[in-house]
């Protein structure tokens, strides 16, 4: 349980995010709801949270600009007192072949997916330190322990968050912070839309036999924040259903 515990889940409107976001307020935790852009479905996610009687906000922030994230972390704590869990989920692609990949391509998969989870650690953390205890959890891939053609940004951008989240872990692990990371596999999201069918030969590389729900991610986040994951940090979680194995 996470019974009065603040999380901020970023990239909370949909999908994972929103999955994460969900799960917490159920466990007890109140949510601070970060999204880009879509605010009727931040929204959507808000109420639905708060059917579990936990306090959540939403806030429009985009996490690869630093100063944004800045204010964003600084309004966080403001209307919740603190911060306890920071969960960095947000995420783009911009998949295409290396030999054809536009440099934008590339530079802004890197901004959003890797350099916005150093942006909200950064900021979060002197927060945690005077708490004396934090728990930070990084949405990697298995693209980013695997490699995937195509996604030569995406995965870069995955594999970095690893090696960020194993020295985050090093260096905060005296404070009483943990960090995580947790690499799902082949999830049903807008994401994947239209490609996360189970006729898509891909399935059929994973050893359960099919795709993933949000909310099978979300378990697993909800896990790597509560008691039940005090010993556990600089970890990496497939949720795959085995396909990275
Ligand atoms: P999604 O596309 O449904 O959701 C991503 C969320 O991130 C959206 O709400 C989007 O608005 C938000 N976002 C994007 N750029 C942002 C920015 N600059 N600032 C703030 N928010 C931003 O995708 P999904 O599937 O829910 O993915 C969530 C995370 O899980 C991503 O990091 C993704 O890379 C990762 N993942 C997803 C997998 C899948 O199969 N769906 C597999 C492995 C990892």
């Amino acid at each position: 349980m996470l019974k009065g515990k603040t999380a901020l889940v970023t990239g909370a409107s949909r999908g994972i995010g929103r999955a994460i976001a969900i799960e917490y307020a159920m466990q007890g935790a109140n949510v601070a709801i970060v999204y880009a852009g879509n605010e009727a479905a931040a929204e959507e996610t808000r109420t639905a949270c708060t059917e579990y009687g936990i306090k959540a906000e939403i806030y429009k922030c985009n996490v690869a600009d630093f100063e944004e994230v800045k204010a964003t972390v600084a309004a966080v704590k403001q209307e919740f007192g603190t911060i306890d869990i920071l969960v960095n989920n947000a995420g783009i692609t911009k998949d295409g072949l290396l030999a054809m990949m536009k440099e934008s391509d590339f530079d802004s998969v890197i901004d959003t997916n890797l350099k916005g989870a150093f942006n909200m650690i950064r900021n979060c953390c002197p927060i945690f330190i005077r708490n004396r205890g934090g728990k930070i959890i990084n949405i990697s891939s298995v693209s980013g322990i695997m490699g995937n053609a195509g996604q030569v940004n995406y995965s870069a951008s995955k594999a970095g968050l690893i090696g960020l989240t194993k020295s985050v872990a090093r260096e905060l692990a005296a404070r009483n912070i943990t960090c995580n990371a947790i690499a799902p596999g082949f999830i049903g999201t807008d994401m994947t839309q239209g490609i996360a069918t189970e006729d898509n030969p891909l399935v059929a590389s994973i050893p359960l036999g099919r795709i993933g729900k949000p909310e099978e991610v979300a378990k697993t986040a909800a896990f790597l924040a509560g008691e039940g994951a005090s010993y556990i940090t600089g970890e990496v979680i497939r949720v795959d259903g085995g396909m990275a194995m």
